[in-house]
Order: structure tokens, then sequence, then C-alpha cells
């Protein structure tokens, strides 16, 4: 059999994405993002997204199909993302995969959003080193997996206890003045500051926590710190160094994801370690975990931060792996999951 040429659908938060893959190899991802609608609230408003979704449906699947050179009708599976997400950017999503798979007689795969993210390195990097151990750190998860095979299922090995590593980046950017989503502002802001400027905390790191929480992941005290932080120095009247407090910040997170991530592959005897979400994008993450996974002995792969942030090749990537892996297809009564377990893949 040739590749499968498969369509994915993304529609779990603001990004209606469309994306058209043969086997590992992409041929369009075109992404319409509601980004802007939702600025001026200072997060993604739920039903401001879903009508947003519904509107760009049918144009984005076009330019997708428009980009790849391919009809409708040629594709062999449609995949979308059943889970987790907002409940009603996920049904437009699911309805519309299933629209497809219905008019065109052929299987509907509904994905974990999480798997898609580990799943579209393929894309970019080839067949995922398996096992490997995969951190997702997005703006609703900080995870860190141990994958055996994506189309199978993850191992959760830790999770964060309070608020997501992106949602850190975005409420800190926000008591710094920087637009949402706040993380390439971060980014952006901390190439021209001092990461030693305030040594704020690294949580869960003392040897207490990590006694029960060795995997796991606390960003909420770190935020209320800069918050405090940044309370002293206006109450005394003084300017707040925004690029130094944002690459203190960030150097901060960027600690605490690299060394749980690197402790815990050499605790599993893996030699490779995936980033995948939308902080993934991140370039002093990315720069630090290369230089201390190699210091370690292990090998590092990120996707570009294109494909780190939510799209539809992700899913597509993830479905055509189910198709060549000959794993069974979702049933046309499909739910939208808003709190999909991890360990579903394929719903
Ligand atoms: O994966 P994603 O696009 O959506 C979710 O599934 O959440 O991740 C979005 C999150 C946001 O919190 C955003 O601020 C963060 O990823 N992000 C970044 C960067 N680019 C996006 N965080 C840090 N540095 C970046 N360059
Ligand atoms: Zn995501």
């Amino acid at each position: 059999m040739t590749e499968p040429l498969v369509l994915g659908i993304e529609t779990s938060c603001d990004e209606t994405g469309v994306g058209i893959v043969r086997g590992n190899t992409l041929l369009a991802d075109a992404v319409a993002s509601s980004v802007e609608e939702h600025a001026r609230f200072g997060g993604v408003v739920p039903e401001v997204a879903s009508r947003a979704h519904l509107e760009a449906m049918v144009p984005t699947i076009e330019r997708a199909c428009g980009t790849a050179g391919i009809r409708l009708q040629d594709v062999d599976a449609i995949a979308v993302t059943s889970g987790p997400g907002l409940a009603g950017a996920l049904l437009v999503g699911v309805a519309s995969a299933k629209a497809l798979a219905l008019g065109l007689g052929k299987p509907l795969y509904g994905v974990n959003h999480l798997a898609a993210h580990v799943a579209v390195d393929q894309l970019e990097h080839g067949p995922l080193p398996e096992p490997c151990l995969a951190m997702l750190v997005s703006g609703g998860h900080s995870s860190l997996l141990r994958v055996e095979d994506v189309t199978l299922g993850v191992e959760p090995l830790g999770a964060t206890i309070d608020d997501a590593a992106g949602e850190a980046f975005d409420k800190v950017a926000r008591l710094l003045g920087l637009p949402f989503p706040g993380g390439p502002h971060i980014d952006r802001a901390a190439q021209s500051g001092s990461s030693v400027y305030v040594d704020f905390p690294r949580g869960l790191t003392s040897r207490r926590d990590l006694e029960r929480h060795r995997f796991d992941f606390s960003f909420s005290g770190l935020k209320t710190s800069v918050a405090r932080w940044v309370e002293a120095r206006e109450r005394a009247g003084e300017p707040v160094p925004v690029a130094d407090v944002a690459a203190s910040f960030q150097e901060a997170v960027c600690d605490v994801l690299v060394r749980k991530a690197v402790d815990a592959a050499s605790d599993q005897g893996i030699d490779d370690i995936l980033i995948g979400g939308g902080v993934a994008a991140n370039t002093r993450l990315r720069a630090m975990a290369t230089e201390r996974a190699a210091a370690a002995g292990i090998r590092v792969r990120v996707p570009r931060p294109g494909l780190c942030t939510d799209n539809g090749a992700m899913v597509a990537a993830l479905g055509a792996e189910l198709v060549a892996r000959g794993r069974d297809a979702s049933s046309l009564d499909l739910p939208a999951d808003s709190s999909q377990p991890i360990t579903t893949v394929v719903a």
C-alpha cells in the first residue's frame, strides 16, 4: 500500500487547523487563528472560539486541499482532535470530521490532542524513537510521558499540579504589560534581558518535594513570586525592568522543565527526549534542553516552532500513523470529550 493520505482537523482551542499528510510527508498545514479576537480579554473565550471555528472550517479545508493539490475524494482517512480541549470548540471539529467521513465513505479517527503534539515530530525528524520521553508543555498541559508506541498509548510519569507552563508565561506576560498570548512576547523580551537578574523559585525541586513529586511541576508559586517582585518595584515608584524579569522568569521555568525531563529520561533509561506543545517554541527551552541533555548523553528532538503550536498537521500525522499501523478507527457516534485522558489515543 502506498502511504496513507490523511486529512487532520484541530479545533481544541483557538486555532482552526487543517493539515494534510501522506505518511510522514507534510503536504499542507492551513491554520486560521481567532487569537486576535481573544486578546482584549487576556485569554481564550470559548464561545468566541467556537463561532470562529464554524466560520473558518470550510475555507480552511479548501485552502489545505488547494495547497496539497488534492481533492477531498483522494484522502484515505479523516482524523480529528476529539479531546482534550474546549467542549464547544472540539464539537465543531468533530462534527465537521464526521460529515466528511460520512460523505466521503472514509474512516474517522478521533484522536488525543496531546498524542498529536508528540506524533507531529515525525513530519520533521522521521519515525519516533521507541521508547521516547515526551515533555508536553502548552497553555493547558505540562506533562512528562513515556511513549512506547504513540498509536497505542502513553504512560504519564508526571504533570503540573497547578498552572501549565504556557499558562504561567501568559499570566506573567500580563503582569509585565505584554500582550496575550504571552509566551512569544516573553521569549522576545528575554533576549535583551539578564536571566540572573532575579533568582525566582524553582517549583517542586527541594529534596522534600522531590520525594513525592519528582516528575511533577508547579508554576503557580513562581507566578506569585514574579507578581510580588513587580508590585514591590511599582510601590517603590521604580520602573520594572521588563526584559530582565522576563529573562529571569523564563530561566526559572526552563530550568525546572529541563532538569525534570533529563532526570525522567535517565531514570527510565531512555536516550531520546521529545518536546512538544506551544511552549516548545521557546528559544531558551530549545537551547537549554539540547545542551543539558547532550551532557547526559541524551538526544533532544523538537519540531520547528510552527509545528509546536496547535495545528492540523499534527492531527493528520497521528492519523497517518494509526492507518499505517492498522489501528481501529472510531465510530461515527464519536463524542467530543473535553477531558479525554492522555492514555486514550483514539476515542
Ligand atoms: O499548544 P498550544 O498552541 O495550545 C494549547 O494546546 O494550549 O500552546 C499555547 C501556549 C500559550 O500559553 C503560549 O503563550 C505558549 O504556548 N507559547 C510560548 C511560546 N510560543 C507559544 N511559550 C513560551 N515561548 C514561546 N516562544
Ligand atoms: Zn496544544
